[in-house]
């Protein structure tokens, strides 16, 4: 048999290089315990890639479901075979797969619904956005939320590379284009190996680069009646910390990161 060299595959580079699945599910637990004063045991994974975030999910509580949608199949498929199926059978049996449009789907229901790492960016015009943060508000249940992150900051409009050292590989963010007549932006993903060679553009992502005040405005527009924004803790050299506070102001930052979190009912008040 071939010795799998996991170091060639695109989506485990990926994974170290840009996830913090265990993170990411420790803040949205805490989130929900603290709008509504409990834990939430479904979770919705939109724009799900290889469902590192579901998987996680599962593991934490006994009873918790998570669900991952993704337009394609053949990530899913590798998510089932890399991440869920290597979960014990009680946990991967809580972590479905939805080959749809995140557009399309709205049910069941959920307590939290997720998106991570910028994927709704993919929405260039604010119709389609709002189109997809309605499909969100129709997917909740009245004691649910919505969280999604985003970056900016002048730095993220800057045409540069980003390369940062990681165990085995160099994890390269190419910001190719930025137009400010429309705020587009082309960003790659190149993964560098010790002995020189390239895995180039393994990730292309063609977005637009959203402002926080537009991100909530269009929640709010699409029916959610209340907004935060979780602003990321820098430390004295100006890098994130992974620490993300609850903000009304911030100071502008030539790179900073946040989580904008949507309350269908306001929090505390969603009736059962
Ligand atoms: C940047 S990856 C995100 C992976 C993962 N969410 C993460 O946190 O790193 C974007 C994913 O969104 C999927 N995607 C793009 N448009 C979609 C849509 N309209 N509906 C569902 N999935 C979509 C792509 O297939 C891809 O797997």
């Amino acid at each position: 048999m071939p010795r799998y060299n996991h170091k060639t595959d695109k989506h485990i580079l990926y994974q170290e290089a840009v996830q913090s699945a265990d993170a990411e599910v420790e803040f949205i637990d805490r989130l929900y315990r603290k709008a509504y004063g409990r834990p939430a045991t479904l979770f919705r994974e939109d724009f799900c890639g290889t469902q590192l975030i579901s998987c996680e999910w599962a593991k934490l509580r006994p009873r918790n479901i998570a669900y991952g949608v993704d337009l394609c199949r053949k990530t899913l498929a590798w998510g089932l075979r890399h991440n869920i199926s290597r979960l014990p059978e009680r946990v991967a049996r809580r972590v479905h797969q939805v080959n749809k449009n995140v557009l399309e789907v709205t049910r069941p229901k959920m307590e939290i619904i997720g998106a991570f790492n910028f994927s709704y960016f993919i929405f260039k015009h604010r119709c389609d956005l709002l189109a997809y943060f309605q499909a969100v508000r129709r997917s909740l249940l009245p004691k649910g939320l919505f969280v999604c992150d985003a970056y900016g900051g002048w730095e993220s409009q800057q045409v540069m590379k980003e390369k940062t050292k990681l165990k085995g590989f160099t994890y390269i963010w190419d910001q190719e284009v930025y137009n400010p007549i429309n705020d587009h932006t082309i960003c790659h993903i190149h993964f560098k190996f010790p002995n020189g060679k390239m895995m180039k553009r393994a990730f292309t992502y063609d977005w637009r680069l959203w402002s926080l005040g537009d991100i909530q405005d269009t929640m709010l527009d699409a029916g959610f009646r209340e907004t935060e924004v979780y602003w990321e803790d820098e430390d004295e050299d100006g890098e994130g910390t992974g620490v993300y506070r609850k903000r009304a102001r911030a100071d502008n930052s030539p790179g900073w990161n946040a989580y904008i979190v949507g309350y269908p009912s306001g929090q505390t008040h969603g009736a059962e």
